[in-house]
């Protein structure tokens, strides 16, 4: 009997000819390897996450991003399934994380949000440990731990002190660990909050590899620009619940204009001036320290404002970014 088999990460197909000129064509539907629906967490009567539902597939980097107390860590605690939900059904590589918790562990990594590195251990020995809690040999241990040290850019530390690293090298090693195990899945919480912009785009380059290598990323962040860089899709959170979902381009161009003019008049001046400014743009949001016109001809705007006589102390003309989606859908800014 004839079959043809193709697989691909989108999917896979398989063509069987069964003989007397009857083909059987059949059609592979990947599974999600994050699926939650209804998704919810109560802390007493407070819904920290409250009815979230989305999927995550094979090979896809997915964001939550969304301000302080959105719920992004309570999401990934029980994605992580270390944390039991309140009602609303989650599948985590087909399993459910109230019946195959340790199964669903043994294929994730996890970058909790802050970093818990074993602080008696040396960089490499840190590794080393971990694995084993996974029934890694001593051998293998050494070898993946060698593999990674190179791939977070430590292999010269790896007798370093863990207290003697630098905020980003302990998130690189963080994340060097939650490889151990060749986790089919990386769960990444704020990987580079509180990283200066150089071990930000460090850290940033390593995720682009893992991507590229094909490991599925599921990563919360509170910056935009991280999430415009990593996530192929996302979901905004705020207060438990997802405001919008979609790829970032597609979300500023569904929420925003194409570009942002920015004006500072000083703290006691913005809002008065922006009385004058009824009408230019597409909308005028004032925020306590700066005037926002949501434009699609930012420079043709900002000449018509000098025009009219009014001098801002600053003015920046910038395409529009997630921030503003998220300032559409909440009325609030993102950082707070
Ligand atoms: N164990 C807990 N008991 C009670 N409330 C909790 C608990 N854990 C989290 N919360 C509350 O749930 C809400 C969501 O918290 P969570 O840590 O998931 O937010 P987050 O989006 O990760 O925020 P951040 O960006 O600050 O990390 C917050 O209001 C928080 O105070
Ligand atoms: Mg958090």
């Amino acid at each position: 009997m004839l079959s043809i088999d193709r697989r691909t990460p989108q999917g896979a197909w398989e063509l069987r000819a069964l003989g007397q000129g009857e083909l059987l064509v059949c059609i592979i539907v990947p599974q999600p390897v994050i699926a939650a629906s209804l998704l919810t967490k109560k802390y007493k009567e407070f819904a920290a996450v409250d009815g979230i539902s989305f999927e995550v597939e094979p090979g896809e980097s997915f964001g939550l991003l969304g301000p302080n107390g959105a719920g992004k860590s309570t999401t990934m605690r029980m994605v992580g399934a270390v944390s039991t939900r309140t009602s609303g059904s989650l599948s985590i590589l087909g399993l459910d994380p109230n019946d195959h918790g340790p199964e669903i562990r043994a294929q994730l990594g996890v970058v909790p949000q802050q970093d818990n590195l074993d602080m008696d251990l040396r960089v490499r020995d840190n590794l080393i440990v971990y694995g084993r809690y996974f029934g890694m040999s001593l051998s293998s241990c050494a070898a993946k731990a060698e593999e990674l040290l190179e791939f977070a850019q430590l292999a010269d530390r790896k007798k370093s002190k863990v207290g003697d690293l630098s905020g980003g090298m302990k998130r690189r090693l963080t994340i060097a660990r939650s490889l151990m195990n060749d986790p089919k899945v990386l769960l990444l919480d704020e990987p580079t909050t509180g990283l200066d912009p150089q071990a930000r785009h460090i850290l940033w380059d390593r995720l682009f590899r893992l991507k590229e290598q094909g490991t599925t990323l599921l990563l919360t962040t509170h910056y935009m620009d991280e999430a415009e860089q990593l996530c192929d899709r996302l979901v905004v959170v705020d207060k438990g619940a997802i405001m919008a979902e979609g790829a970032p381009a597609d979300l500023i161009r569904s929420y925003s204009t194409r570009e942002v003019v920015e004006l500072r008049f000083g703290s006691e001046l913005n809002a008065s001036v922006a009385e004058q400014l009824v009408g230019i743009g597409d909308r005028v949001e004032v925020l306590p320290d700066r005037i926002l016109i949501y434009t699609d001809d930012g420079d043709g705007d900002l000449g018509w404002i000098v025009a009219k006589g009014l001098t801002p102390i600053t003015s920046l003309v910038r395409r529009s970014s997630l921030e503003d989606v998220f300032l559409r859908l909440t009325g609030r800014s993102l950082i707070e």
